[in-house]
C-alpha cells in the first residue's frame, strides 16, 4: 500500500499471458530508457530518433513524451512542484505497465527532481534506465525551439525549469550524452546502449 492507495479490497489478476512469453516473443525485453535534462536539451529529438533505430529492426517501442502526456492522462496538472511530482509518478506506473507488456518505453520529460526519478527507479527497479541529457542552459535558451524560454525571461512563464524552477543534474545516470551537437553520434550511442540492455 501506499500513499496513493484508497483502493484496499482490490486483487491483482495474474496473466496466463507473462511477462517472460511477450519477451520472448518481442525476442528482447522490455526496460525504461529515461531521458532527463533542460528544455531543450534534445530529449524528444533523441528518443523518437533512437525509436525509429530500434523500430525498423523489429523492436517492440513507444516514446511517452511529455507534451503529450499533459494533453491528455495528466491536463490536470500544472508545473507546480507538487504537480510534477504527481505528473512523474503517474508516468512512472504507465511506463510500469508497459514493460510488464514487454514494449522498450522511451520517456522525455525533463523531470527535474532527482526525489521524482528515483521514485520511478524505485517503481521500475532493474527495468529502469536514467538517460542524461546534458546541454548548458546557455545551448537550450539560444536554440528556444519552443519559444518558450524568451517567454520565460518575460515573465510570462512561472516555474520554468533553468529559470525560475531547478533542474537537479542526475548523479549517477546509466548513460550521459553531450547533447549540445553531434545529434547522430548521441543516437547512435543511445541506440547501442539499449541494443545492449534489452538483449535476452
Ligand atoms: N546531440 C543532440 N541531441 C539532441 N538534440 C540535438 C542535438 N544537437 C542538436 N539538437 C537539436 O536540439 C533541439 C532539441 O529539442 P527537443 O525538442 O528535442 O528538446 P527537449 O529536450 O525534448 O525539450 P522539451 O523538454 O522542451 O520538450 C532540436 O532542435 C535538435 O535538433
Ligand atoms: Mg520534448
Amino acid at each position: 500500500m501506499t500513499e496513493h492507495d484508497k483502493s484496499s479490497n482490490v486483487v491483482w489478476h495474474h496473466a496466463t499471458v507473462t511477462r517472460v512469453r511477450r519477451e520472448q516473443m518481442n525476442k528482447h525485453s522490455g526496460a525504461v530508457f529515461w531521458f532527463t535534462g533542460l528544455s531543450g536539451a534534445g530529449k524528444s529529438t533523441l528518443a523518437h530518433d533512437v525509436e525509429e533505430k530500434l523500430h525498423r529492426l523489429d523492436y517492440r517501442t513507444f516514446v511517452l513524451d511529455g507534451d503529450n502526456v499533459r494533453h491528455g492522462l495528466c491536463a490536470d496538472l500544472s508545473f507546480t512542484d507538487e504537480d510534477r511530482k504527481e505528473n512523474i509518478r503517474r508516468i512512472g506506473q504507465m511506463a510500469r505497465l508497459y514493460v510488464e507488456a514487454g514494449i522498450i518505453v522511451l520517456t522525455a520529460f525533463i523531470s527535474p527532481f532527482k526525489s521524482d526519478r528515483d521514485n520511478v527507479r524505485k517503481i521500475c527497479g532493474s527495468d529502469f534506465h536514467e538517460i542524461y541529457c546534458k546541454c548548458s542552459l546557455a545551448v537550450c535558451e539560444s536554440r528556444d525551439v519552443k519559444g518558450l524560454y524568451q517567454r520565460a525571461r518575460a515573465g510570462e512563464i512561472s516555474d520554468f525549469t533553468g529559470i525560475s524552477s531547478p533542474y537537479e543534474e542526475p548523479d549517477a545516470p546509466e548513460l550521459e550524452v553531450d547533447t549540445e551537437s553531434h545529434l547522430e553520434e548521441c543516437s547512435e550511442r543511445v541506440f547501442k546502449y539499449i541494443a545492449a540492455a534489452v538483449a535476452l
